[in-house]
């Protein structure tokens, strides 16, 4: 496994629409495992191909506890409610936003080796796999905040 550079909001990679995983190979299995590596060490809650630069439909979340989660070709088949509420990401440093997301989602995908499963996300879950999916499609959540929130200020 190996980390991989986390691209930052102006990196062209942000704001493409991913190509569909046709092979679900060992190259795939590398991307995500170095996917997972990246994203525990950012310590993120989720990340999206993009934001290492391959333009492919993957997402990890990370549901806490070391239980990450990985989705090849995610759809939502279902949102219900609505929900404001704040959100940050990798490839927007220093900052944090309040989105409109909803309560609660249902999406299918398949797993690393082409099995196809569905699940269901709440809260601040529906709200991560909301905002992954978007970067899928090239969307990050500045194009939807509703206003950003202060950050209290490190000494500089
Ligand atoms: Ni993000």
């Amino acid at each position: 496994m190996a980390l991989r550079k986390i691209r930052s909001i102006g990196d062209s990679c942000l704001g493409k629409k991913c190509r569909e995983v046709d092979k679900f190979d060992s190259r795939l299995h590398t991307l995500i495992d170095d996917m997972r590596e990246t994203l525990l060490y950012a310590d993120g809650m989720g990340l999206a191909a993009p934001q290492v630069g391959i333009l492919k439909r993957v997402v990890v979340i990370n549901a806490g506890e070391d239980n990450i989660l990985e989705f090849v070709n995610p759809v939502m088949t279902e949102a219900v409610g609505s929900v404001i509420d704040a959100e940050a990401c990798l490839s927007v440093p220093g900052k944090i936003g309040e989105v409109e997301r909803p309560q609660k989602v249902k999406i299918t995908a398949f797993d690393r080796y082409g099995n196809e499963f569905s699940c269901e996300g709440e809260d601040l879950m529906a709200r991560c796999m909301c905002h992954e999916l978007d970067h899928l499609d090239g969307i990050l959540y500045t194009a939807k905040v509703i206003r950003y929130i202060e950050r209290e200020e490190d000494e500089q």
